[in-house]
């Protein structure tokens, strides 16, 4: 019998409407549209708007969107997983939450938390579901609410995030496409570089971590940038080398949208030029869990049955990986 591969087969994604500008950061902290061009390549990022909405009310926007491309209803998905640090509530899971709104109620779901490489961990989780016969419709959906936990009076970070939500179906198929390998890994001793510092177990909340403004992203940008653009660039250079692929094999690099810099660095090391990456961070800024998924959502039309993708991320944690994917569709 020939081995059962996890294929996407069909893609959904969602943005806030309102735009932050870096014209309109200008006048909340002291930056400017140059500094950010220049050393992030984000030009606006999308702010989800509205009393009462979070990060599942992205995931519905796009979960619905998938689910009616791929003509199928809600109730045929036999697995959720909701990749996310900006979960609705601290439990339950979102996931069950998402499956509740869309009526998904055959589903099981829980929540992943990777941070920027959340993603490619859920694809890797939901693909192992998918090769083990033990699901048969999964659907990862990568997404976050970056604004409920950025400081803008904070310059450093400020800047940098945004909200979305990008959604994928993984299928079983026995053709050769599909989650092709997957390399994840992490390094725990990462975590004093890129956290959250109140809210958890060890720091519950409370009157002084707020007014300590604890509650928001902690980011040293240096320390994060010089392992992130050493273990991005290492681990798509492993992931190309151990499936014997070349620069001419690959139809696009898909990487986590955190800095242009990171993301030319890992091109060049992987010797794609710039009409092989996926590149929206100038739109969309870094969506954490969202950024890959939401690639292939607006790269969607543009993809061919077999091309062959490499997906890149790197991100608090320490967590980062690559997947190699070949797409199982031609778009409509
Ligand atoms: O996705 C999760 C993983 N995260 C990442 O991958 C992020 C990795 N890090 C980065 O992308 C970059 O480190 C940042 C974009 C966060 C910062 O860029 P940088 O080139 O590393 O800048 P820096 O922190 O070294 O700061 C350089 C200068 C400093 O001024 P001095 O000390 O040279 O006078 C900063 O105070 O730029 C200053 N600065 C700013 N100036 C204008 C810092 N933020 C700003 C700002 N506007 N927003």
């Amino acid at each position: 019998m020939s081995k059962i591969r996890a294929a996407v087969t069909s893609v959904g994604g969602y943005v806030p409407e309102y735009k932050l500008t870096n014209k309109v950061l200008e006048t909340m902290v002291d930056t400017n549209d140059e500094w950010i061009m220049s050393r992030t390549g984000i030009k606006e990022r999308r702010i989800l708007k509205g009393e009462g909405l979070g990060t599942s009310d992205m995931a519905v926007e796009a979960v619905n969107e998938l689910l009616k491309k791929r003509g199928i209803s809600a109730d045929e998905i036999d697995l959720l997983i909701c990749c996310t640090v900006t979960p609705d509530l601290v439990f339950p899971a979102t996931a069950n939450i998402i499956t509740d709104k869309i009526g998904a109620s055959n589903a099981f779901g829980f929540d992943l938390m990777a941070a920027c490489s959340g993603f490619l961990y859920g694809v890797t989780t939901g693909s192992k579901y998918i090769e083990s016969g033990a699901c048969k419709k999964v659907i990862v959906v990568g997404a976050d609410k970056m604004s409920s936990i950025v400081d803008y009076e904070d310059r450093q970070t400020c800047i940098i995030f945004g909200d979305g939500c990008g959604a994928v179906l993984l299928e079983p198929t026995e053709e050769d496409f599909g989650v092709m390998d997957t390399i994840m890994k992490s390094d725990g001793s990462g975590r004093v570089h890129l956290h959250q510092k109140a809210g958890g177990s060890v720091k519950p909340a409370s009157h002084a971590t707020v007014d300590a403004k604890e509650h928001f992203i902690y980011q040293e940008g240096q320390a994060v940038f010089k392992f992130a653009v050493t273990n991005m660039a290492d681990v798509s250079a492993e992931i190309m080398e151990r499936n014997n692929l070349s620069s001419d094999d690959i139809r696009f690099l898909v990487p986590h949208q955190a800095n242009k810099r990171i993301i030319d660095a890992t091109a060049r090391r992987m010797g794609v030029g710039e009409d092989k990456v996926m590149l929206n961070i100038e739109k969309y800024g870094n969506t954490t869990s969202g950024t890959i998924p939401l690639c292939l959502w607006e790269w969607e039309k543009q993809l061919k049955k077999g091309d062959n993708l490499i997906l890149s991320a790197f991100g608090g944690g320490f967590t980062w990986g690559s997947i190699y994917l070949k797409w199982a569709y031609d778009s409509k």
